[in-house]
């Protein structure tokens, strides 16, 4: 796996427009799904990141052939050579855990690594198996893999214990080919979920309650191929949102659609900053001295823990005492420590970070713990004094398709470098 070091010199008058990309996280569940399919199916608007292509390489080694090039994926599983993820595979991108379902699902056989340690804390599967279990499939953890066995899946009735993204997207994708209905409860809502179901749909499955908590799927025998069109990705989006809030009134998001960061569109204008929606396309107002704010993070319609990271870069610019509460991991605040090494001062307490401002950002030498940690320090970095140098960059491009690219485009001055 090639690495990076970033350098940021900061303060750069930042003006024009920057387009979003495609979902990561509606793109890997939906690239897991053409395993349910023998026939050919093409993907649009497929970020170039790389856990995309951790999860195409992945597929490739199960026995898909196809291209992933312009955005665009098209991928053939005429049939399953090797129903396996290896460990290599599962420690550089957790997602791979979604081949887990529809594998299963197709082949009757699946062998997947367990997904590693994680940097924000504890990521367990346990509904992915149950739910498995639950509809009829032979599980065994062994060696660090999860043997998973089944002639034919069975509908089956299961509530979730927790609310889990890809839990939910695992099980889905599961029961499309499932004999008889699956009723899946206290299921996931976010918008990536609903797009994955729009796909399966497309494919042929018969799913009802998109968008809802409660899900229902009638199994099919096999599935179509089709062509589908990716939603843009909202974790980019509110980056660059609060990357304009950051840096001033000239910078326009498009390719947006709104109402997926409704939570941080809230919270920014309780805190007096100005959003301006004109189409696909936001930009902010900054009138004045900003005010601090109390967030928590939730499960989508609730505001994301995969934009904490970023507001809390913004709130070091607010005066006064914020507070994030981080309800969904337990071990998510990693960039704390690098930020307050910028000249932050943000205290952890439990699951709550405290935020005083305002800061004034220095440039100093920083590490990437993780993708939205990443993020995070490349927001500090481009308000702060002198030049940042961010090591471990590697996983700032598993999420965010060519954010240097993008940010310099509108002035920023990042360079890029291999170690
Ligand atoms: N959980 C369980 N058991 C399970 C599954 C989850 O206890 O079987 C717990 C987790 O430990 C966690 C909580 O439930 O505390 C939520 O986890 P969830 O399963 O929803 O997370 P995920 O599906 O592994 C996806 C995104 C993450 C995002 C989270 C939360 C993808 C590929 N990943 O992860 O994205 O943070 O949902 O919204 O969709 C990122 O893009 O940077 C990222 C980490």
């Amino acid at each position: 796996m090639d690495n990076y070091k970033i350098r940021i010199s900061g303060r750069k008058k930042l003006s024009g427009t920057i387009t979003v990309s495609g979902a990561k996280n509606a793109s890997l569940p939906e690239l897991a799904a053409t395993i349910l399919t023998d026939s050919e199916v093409l993907l649009n608007g497929v970020p170039d990141v790389e856990d995309v292509n951790t999860m195409f390489n992945a597929l490739e080694s199960i026995g898909a052939s196809g291209n992933f090039s312009d955005n665009k994926v098209n991928i053939n599983f005429s049939n399953i050579k090797e129903p396996v993820v290896s460990e290599t595979i599962s420690k550089t991108s957790r997602s791979s855990i979604l081949i887990l379902g529809p594998l299963l699902a197709r082949n009757g056989y699946a062998r997947v690594s367990l997904p590693g340690g994680c940097a924000i804390g504890d990521r367990k599967i346990d509904f992915h198996l149950e739910g498995l279990e639950r509809m009829g499939a032979e599980i065994k953890v062994e060696d660090g893999y999860i043997l998973a066995r089944s002639k034919r899946l069975k509908g089956a009735d299961y509530t979730f214990p927790g609310v889990s993204v890809t839990g939910t997207e695992n099980l889905i994708m599961a029961s499309t080919l499932a004999d008889g209905e699956t009723i899946l409860r206290n299921c996931a809502v976010e918008p990536e979920i609903t797009d994955l179901i729009t796909f399966l749909e497309a494919m042929g499955a018969e799913i009802m309650g998109k968008g809802s908590d409660t899900i229902r799927i009638k199994g099919k025998n096999i599935l179509k191929g089709t062509s589908h069109t990716v939603i843009p990705d909202r974790i980019e989006m509110g980056t660059y949102v609060i990357a304009a809030c950051l840096r001033g009134d000239n910078i326009v998001v498009k390719n947006c659609i709104p109402e997926y960061i409704g939570s941080l569109l809230t919270i920014l204008e309780s805190m007096g900053v100005e959003i301006l929606i004109n189409g696909d396309e936001i930009s902010i107002k900054v009138p004045g001295q900003l005010k601090p704010v109390e967030v928590n993070t939730d499960p989508y319609p609730g505001f994301p823990t995969d934009l904490q990271a970023q507001l809390t870069t913004l709130l070091t610019q607010v005066d006064g005492i914020s507070h994030i509460r981080e309800n969904i991991f337990n071990n998510r605040f990693k960039h704390v420590i690098e930020l307050n090494k910028m000249g932050a001062n943000i205290a952890i307490n439990g699951n709550i970070a405290e935020i005083k401002g305002v800061s004034d950002l220095k440039g100093t030498y920083l590490n990437a713990t993780d993708l939205r940690a990443s993020a995070s320090l490349v927001l500090g970095a481009l308000i702060a004094e002198g030049e940042t140098y961010i090591d471990n960059a590697y996983q700032l491009f598993r999420g965010y398709e060519d954010m240097p690219g993008k940010l310099n485009k509108i002035g920023a001055d990042i360079s890029t470098m291999k170690v």
